[in-house]
């Protein structure tokens, strides 16, 4: 087993929800998690896509399980929960992967698809933390909330103003959540990605032959992250290894935001 060669890093034994777990960063996050041993349920609208993401968790050695839900319905995230805990035995941990954006192209603001992008992006995170609080509570010291916001959660793009919104309120809710909850030993912390290769990037570098360069150019580091470089934080900020860690806004950018990070569009 994975987990028996890398260790747990000081992760607890508790299982993990992890949404939009099926692509991208999400499915990266639950694959690092289930490597040092923690059970993982992905809840995904993307059904096959989450069942299979569940299957490759699997293969780590724990307790897996696949829920096909749309983060925008309060009623299926309750039932959900219910659901995960039974398969799961516990729940001590959250990572609110699941995201859509959408860009404002002709009009100033993207005003109609503005309410699924914050439903998605942010309220999703508060209805869910709501549904699972019992468990979380349950699960005793080390229960712990991840929200993958974005650097578009820092500095404004105008390209995308309904994400940008969503990714800056996500910080706030974790800092109100890490304020409120904390006293009850759950930790809230958000992830601010820059630029990763997922489904949801690919449009933006595969644009135009030169686009790739032109983002590479952006990072200090020279290359585009891969989702991997995201998961890894995230199982940190969800162990034992950051326990005093609580509010904060974590940048894993590969240094885009700290050289300036202001000329995003195109
Ligand atoms: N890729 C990047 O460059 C980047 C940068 C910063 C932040 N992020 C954020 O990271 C998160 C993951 O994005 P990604 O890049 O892995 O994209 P992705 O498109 O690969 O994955 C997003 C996942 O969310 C799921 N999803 C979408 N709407 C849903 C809904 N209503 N209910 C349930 N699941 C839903 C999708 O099915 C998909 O599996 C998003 O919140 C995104 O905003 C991405």
């Amino acid at each position: 087993m994975v987990a028996d060669m890398i260790g747990n890093l000081g992760s607890p034994a508790t299982g993990v929800v992890v949404t939009g777990g099926a692509s991208g960063i999400g499915r990266a996050c639950a694959r690092a998690l289930a490597a040092v041993g923690r059970p993982v349920a992905i809840w995904d609208v993307a059904g096959d896509a989450a069942a299979a993401s569940a299957k490759q968790c699997a293969e780590a050695g724990v307790a897996t399980h696949a829920t096909a839900l749309d983060v925008r319905d309060r009623d299926a995230i309750q039932a959900a929960a219910a659901e995960t805990l039974g398969a799961l035995g516990s729940i001590g941990g959250l990572v609110h992967a699941a995201g859509i954006v959408r860009p404002a192209l002709t009009d100033v603001v993207d005003t109609d698809t503005w309410d699924d992008v914050l439903a998605i992006n942010l309220r999703a995170e508060a209805d869910i933390v709501v549904a699972l609080l019992p468990a979380l509570r349950a699960a005793g010291p080390g229960a712990a909330v991840v929200g993958i916001s974005s650097i578009e959660g820092l500095i404004g793009h105008g390209g995308i103003p309904s994400y940008t919104a969503s990714k800056h309120g996500l910080i706030g809710l974790t800092r109100s959540l890490a304020h409120r909850l904390g006293p009850d030993g759950i930790r809230f912390n958000a992830v601010c990605p820059g630029f990763v290769e997922t489904p949801m990037f690919l449009p933006a570098i595969e644009a135009r032959p030169e686009a790739r360069a032109r983002y590479e150019a952006k990072v200090p580091l020279g290359r585009l992250a891969q989702p991997e470089d995201i998961g890894r934080v995230v199982r940190f900020l969800l162990s034992d290894e950051a326990a005093y860690v609580n509010g904060a806004a974590i940048v894993v950018d590969g240094g885009v935001t700290a050289a300036g990070g202001q000329e995003l569009v195109g």
